[in-house]
């Protein structure tokens, strides 16, 4: 039987067995110990960012998820708080993924309950808390059968206030079509079945961690697609489009992925008290190898991103700008070209937390391709490349000899307006790398597992030189959260 007690004691009484200085990140949320998926519950409550997630902390392999939980006043500074849900009823072998509303100060967190072995298989409950840290479970499920619409797969509810009424959306499929289906209610306990809003075999057979939400003059819905047919959709993705909460329908205009990296999925965003719409995605992917698993952990959360709609209304996903609070040592350079084949042009960038930001010509150089090279060893067999290919308008991220893992090559096209640069806004972190090109077009997170002292830094250019036009970096801070701050335990 687990309970929320039970997993505050193994936390507390495990809290430095996991402790892995090669990978565990230096500003990234990781779990204490223990096992790591989706962000679930992401809010701004009474001047504090809450971020909760899915969490097995008896193993490092997902197991029957529980809600662990942190806090920040800052987005940087972290804050270890007690498992918030742990599956402790009978209708429930895992706590599943879901959101959190501030109902008039009272915190509610609203999530699936999923039964292994038994029918219904996936309802929807809620957990209420008046300080934000210890939560109650609601006695009845509060819709505790899936829509003729859907099916079993009935899962991770986002619930928002729209003009007075509660709205939720929930993720579901029937055939071979994955689905959004909207609720109403006005008190969170009693909802009114709206109909699918949103459905399309293409997206995949079952749309998981759906949102919705307005931006600019757009409403933009997300999901992690399941099974999708094209390999183009394969992790999270961006709907924009138009939505009419009285037909109860998104109209869909465009698309495109979340984030283009290797590890990324079940994106989740909340808009907070500065009007801000944040996103952050788990920083890894289902069916891959995780190399940390075997040191007791696994599973990172993205940084928070801003999103914004651009002017021909695709989103733009750009780093928080409270991360700028973790720089110290600021490295830049006096040169304006990277020449062909040459090496050692950052002597003094070194580390493994750092942010980089790098700008080229690319339209004036003659190189094939040029950028970045990250977590570098002295003898050069273990490096990371971030690059963008002239030939073929790509930014490549290459990790084939990123150290341990399958880590691969992670790319996207990146279209360049006449007279475009390039530009690269990268941060390293201890077992990651986040690619932040051109100001949010496009994203490329992926897990990295180098080693320890594989911390040089590099620009490069191939086939011709490379203008580069502005250089900044910086080593970052990093803080022991999941050390430092069991006191709420
Ligand atoms: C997405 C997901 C959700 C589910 C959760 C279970 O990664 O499969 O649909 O709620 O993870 O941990």
């Amino acid at each position: 039987m687990f309970t929320v007690e039970k997993a505050n004691e193994y936390l507390y009484e495990n809290r430095i067995k996991c402790y892995d200085k090669e990978w565990r990140p230096g500003y990234h949320l990781a779990p204490p110990i223990g096992w790591m998926n989706d962000p679930n519950g992401l809010i701004h409550f009474k001047g504090e960012y809450h971020v909760f997630y899915q969490l097995y902390p008896y193993s490092s392999e997902w197991g029957p998820t529980h809600w662990g939980h942190f806090k920040s006043k800052d987005l940087i500074s972290w804050e270890l708080l007690p498992v918030a849900l742990a599956p402790d009823r009978s209708y429930e072998t895992h706590c599943y993924s879901g959101s959190a509303v501030n109902n008039n100060g009272i915190m509610t967190l609203i999530y699936t309950a999923h039964h292994e072995t038994e029918s219904p298989k996936e309802i929807q409950c809620i957990a209420t808390s008046n300080d934000g840290i210890y939560f109650t479970k609601h006695l009845q499920p509060v819709i505790s059968v899936h829509p003729e619409d859907g099916s079993e797969e009935f899962r991770d509810p986002k619930v928002w206030m729209h003009e007075g009424i509660w709205y939720m959306i929930v993720g579901t499929c029937k055939g071979n079509s994955g689905k959004a289906v909207l609720y109403s209610s006005k008190n969170l306990i009693d909802w009114d079945y709206k109909g699918v809003i949103a459905e399309s075999g293409i997206f995949g057979d079952m749309w998981e961690c759906i949102d919705l939400f307005k931006l600019g003059d757009k409403y933009v819905m997300t999901f992690s697609p399941m099974n999708p047919v094209s390999l183009e959709f394969k992790k999270s993705i961006f709907l924009i489009g138009s939505f009419n909460y009285d037909l109860a329908e998104f109209k869909i205009e465009s698309h495109h992925e979340i984030d283009y990296g290797n590890d990324f999925y079940a994106a989740n965003s909340f808009e907070d008290e500065k009007g801000r719409r944040i996103l952050i995605g788990w920083m890894n992917m289902w069916r891959t190898k995780m190399p940390t698993q075997e040191r007791g952990w696994a599973g990172a959360l993205t940084i928070p991103r801003t999103l914004k709609l651009s002017r021909d209304n695709t989103v733009l996903s750009e780093p928080v700008e409270e991360l700028k609070l973790l720089r110290e040592n600021h490295h830049t350079i006096d040169f304006d070209e990277v020449q062909d084949n040459k090496k050692g042009y950052l002597k003094a960038v070194k580390g493994k937390y750092l942010e980089l930001m790098v700008e080229f010509d690319s339209q004036n150089s003659d190189s094939e391709r040029f950028g970045v090279i990250v977590r570098a060893s002295i003898d050069c067999r273990e490096f990371t490349e971030i690059y963008y290919s002239r030939a073929t308008a790509e930014v490549v991220i290459d990790m084939k000899k990123s150290g341990v893992g399958e880590c691969g090559i992670a790319k996207t096209v990146l279209k360049l307006e006449e007279n475009e640069n390039v530009s690269f806004h990268i941060f390293v972190d201890a077992s990651s790398l986040e690619v932040f090109c051109n100001n949010g077009k496009c994203v490329l997170s992926n897990r990295i597992y180098p080693k320890e002292d594989s911390v040089i830094t590099d620009l490069f250019s191939v086939g011709g030189n490379t203008c580069l036009i502005s250089f900044d970096a910086w080593n970052l801070k990093t803080e022991d959260y999941f050390i430092n701050s069991y006191n709420h335990l």
